[in-house]
């Protein structure tokens, strides 16, 4: 949720190098961009509505610089919107990542100081205020009195044109600092700058950093000077390419079955600990947003069924409501794959304080779960690289299925069911399959509302198909369980509603396939996804029957379908969907 980059050194390439770390945090945010430099005594910044793509900056050369690429939150997708912001003098510019929450207030008090403002953001109250303290103090302590009248989860840059350094500071969002030869970098995260250098600062919360011709480390709240403590990083940052794809979407959705044996063959260890984890934990708690709650959700029924363990599910937003009965015997189970995911790492952080253990499942190494976690699960699921998530979430339930096995000493079971489920997804890889996955992109194409039914395990398969059909294609759908049915989202089916129904060959096809004759007597268009067909289905799109594994290849095919959905309503880029990010860092 908005990249941030920051360069300050004996190089004059500020703006290209930017520029290229503004391409590779694109996926935190693209609805605008923009860079500032330094030129001499001056600001000089350059910003732009949409994606970055192939981007060539005309700034000046220089060896300061910093830009941003938005997702926007105050004030719509327009230039003046877009970060660098500037004070009045046009002497310091500001990026941002995060939500001023009592910016109104602020911004009342500089009106009344004849501040003007140019734009309808939160962010640009923060230039406004720093000019107001440089009257009477310096920029490393103006900017630090700034900064702390802000309320909310914040993390910024802010360079000053008389100034020879950057300042960077944070309360929420993830920051990190990357020490080169004479030279610094500043990011929202270790992959924009892992080009750079690999000697790395993770600014905590509170902290602010002074970069120049040295690094200095300071505690926002006392002022006082802290010890950096640098890590050097040795993770392998997988660089990924479409290859022969013309989305990221497909090439990820195709890399599954890897991603699943991978799995199946090579998580015996962190299965049994994660297991173990379970085993002796008093209240489990897993929890994520968007497509990896739905994991969650899905691990609640995985661990019942398969291990007759009880979990708790709770989205990630939703959790610090639910926190007053943890204890230090509670174990919470984020799953996430960034790891960034704001409404995750708070409630994580409160856990902790009141000394639950952290079980964290996340892709993406060094991130701020990772670094959060008493224990570390890594999915091994390579960059993912298109917004909407594909072989996280079903290296997510691959995870689960394993262990939810291992728990109930039958990991040998979970390992054949994982390898099945990948064998199957190779079929529905094929061009014949696709073929039929497109005959029903056709009847759904013009569709406004698709409604989507499982039990049990299929409800979590169900409204993970959902989130994959809004997200990509822009079609409004809506995933229930399906004896809620019944309950009032029958009044919406009409002649031709379309329909799809999980049924999976376990103990809810009886009853799913009944919701199904509910619908066709309302004359409800059904598409029948799962092992066995039905006469109930007017399509159906056949899985192989792989116990709780069939969940898998059920997923795969609401995969391709909205992919193939937003092909064919010219939707511009299945990679990034209107109006979302790949890591959501603001509340
Ligand atoms: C955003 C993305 C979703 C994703 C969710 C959780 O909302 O648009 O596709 O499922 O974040 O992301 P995480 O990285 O925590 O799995």
């Amino acid at each position: 949720m908005c990249g941030i980059f920051g360069y300050i050194g004996n190089q004059n390439n500020a703006a290209e190098s930017t520029l290229e770390g503004l391409k590779l945090l694109e996926y935190r945010g693209y609805d605008s961009w923009g860079i500032a430099v330094k030129d001499g005594k001056n600001i000089i910044v350059e910003k732009h509505v949409g994606k970055i793509g192939q981007a060539k900056t005309s700034l000046p050369k220089s060896s300061l610089g910093i830009g941003h690429t938005r997702w926007a939150t105050h004030g719509g997708v327009t230039v003046e919107n877009s970060h660098p912001h500037l004070d009045c003098r046009k002497e310091i510019a500001v990026i941002h990542n995060g939500i001023i929450e009592n910016f109104k207030d602020l911004k009342n008090e500089l009106l009344a100081k004849n501040h003007i403002f140019l734009s309808e953001t939160d962010t640009e109250i923060l230039p406004h205020l720093i000019e107001e303290y440089l009257k009477t103090e310096e920029f490393s302590s103006a900017v630090r009195d700034a900064f702390n009248r802000l309320k909310g989860l914040n993390a910024v840059v802010v360079a000053y044109s008389p100034s020879e350094e950057i300042i960077a500071a944070k309360t929420g969002s993830p920051l990190v600092v990357g020490l080169g030869v004479n030279e610094f970098y500043v990011a929202s995260d270790v992959s924009g700058i892992i080009n750079h250098t690999r000697r790395i600062l993770f600014v905590e919360d509170n902290q602010m950093v002074i970069l120049g011709k040295k690094l200095k480390l300071i505690s926002l709240s006392s002022g006082d000077e802290i010890q950096p403590v640098f890590n050097d990083i040795d993770w392998k940052f997988e660089q990924s390419d479409k290859g022969d794809f013309k989305h990221f979407f497909m090439k990820e959705v195709s890399e599954q079955p890897k991603v699943v044996k991978n799995i199946a063959l090579n998580y015996k260890a962190e299965s049994e600990k994660l297991a173990d984890l379970i085993d002796k934990a008093f209240g489990t708690f897993m929890l994520g947003c968007g497509t990896a709650s739905y994991a969650a959700l899905a691990g609640t029924y995985l661990f019942s069924r398969i291990a007759k363990k009880h979990i708790n599910f709770s989205i990630g937003s939703e959790f610090m409501y639910l926190e007053d009965y943890l204890t230090q015997k509670s174990l919470i189970i984020p799953i996430s794959q960034s790891g960034e995911t704001i409404d995750v790492v708070e409630p994580v952080a409160k856990a902790l304080k009141k000394g639950a253990k952290i079980a964290a499942i996340i892709n993406v190494l060094g991130s701020t779960l990772y670094r959060q976690a008493d224990y570390k699960f890594l999915l091994g699921a390579g960059p993912e690289k298109a917004v909407v998530g594909t072989k996280s979430f079903i290296a997510m339930i691959a995870m689960l299925i394993l262990t939810a096995y291992t728990l109930a000493k039958k990991q040998s079971k979970g390992k054949d069911l994982l390898i099945k489920s990948a064998e199957n997804i190779e079929n529905i890889l094929k061009v014949d399959f696709i073929e039929k996955i497109k005959i029903i992109a056709d009847d759904l194409k013009n569709k406004e509302h698709i409604y989507i039914i499982g039990r049990g395990l299929s409800y979590a398969t169900a409204v993970e198909a959902t989130l994959k059909i809004k997200e990509t294609s822009c079609i409004h759908a809506e995933g229930f369980a399906g004896g809620e049915l019944k309950h009032g989202v029958i009044a919406l089916i009409e002649k031709g509603t379309p329909c799809i129904v999980f049924a999976p060959n376990d103990e809810t096809y009886d009853d799913i396939i009944s919701n199904a004759e509910e619908i066709n007597a309302r004359g409800g268009f059904i598409i029948g996804i799962g092992p066995k067909n039905n006469d109930v289905f007017d399509r159906f799109l056949q899985t192989d029957d792989i116990g709780e594994a069939t969940m898998i290849p059920q997923v795969v095919i609401s995969q391709i379908l909205a992919y193939q959905l937003a092909l064919k309503r010219g939707i511009e880029d299945p990679d990034k969907p209107r109006n979302l990010a790949k890591s959501v860092t603001v509340k």
